[in-house]
């Protein structure tokens, strides 16, 4: 996998970001086991509570199409009309509904930092992680 080239494909999710309230707009990129990527990118409401991060997004699209196997997902975020200089982690939220469809230990979170993709697990950002037990 070619980190840079999958925060590339965050970076022309972003362009699709509705975020007229934050003013903030993140896009992301999930990579599938076969190579298949699908966008995401923040859609915000007026209400505020159903909006939707980039990060879910991505995920919800590659569910729905039926996706199981996942290898990496890349995230921009910055405010509008501004190029990312800081990295953009997934939120908490993010990172549990994540972790419901990878092995968190392999799952890659590739984010950027002064122009460099910086990579980590999923697990790294969400050590002991909530297992519901059914
Ligand atoms: N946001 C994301 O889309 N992903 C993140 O990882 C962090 C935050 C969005 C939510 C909201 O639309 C805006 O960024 C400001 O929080």
């Amino acid at each position: 996998m070619d980190n840079e080239w999958l925060i590339s494909e965050a970076k022309k999710a972003r362009e699709n970001a509705y975020a007229p309230y934050s003013g903030f707009t993140v896009g992301a990129a999930l990579l599938t086991k076969d190579g298949k990527i699908y966008r995401g990118c923040n859609i915000e409401s007026s209400v505020f509570s159903p909006s939707l991060c980039a990060e879910r997004v991505a995920l919800a699209k590659a569910i729905s199409e039926g996706e199981k196997d996942f290898v990496a997902i890349a995230i921009v975020g910055a405010p509008s009309g501004e190029a990312p200089v800081e990295p953009c982690y997934p939120c908490g939220v993010c990172r549990q509904v994540l972790s419901e469809h990878v092995d968190i230990s392999a799952f890659a979170v590739v984010v950027e930092e002064e122009g460099e993709a910086r990579v980590c697990t999923l697990a790294d950002l969400l050590p002991r992680a909530f297992v519901f037990e059914k």
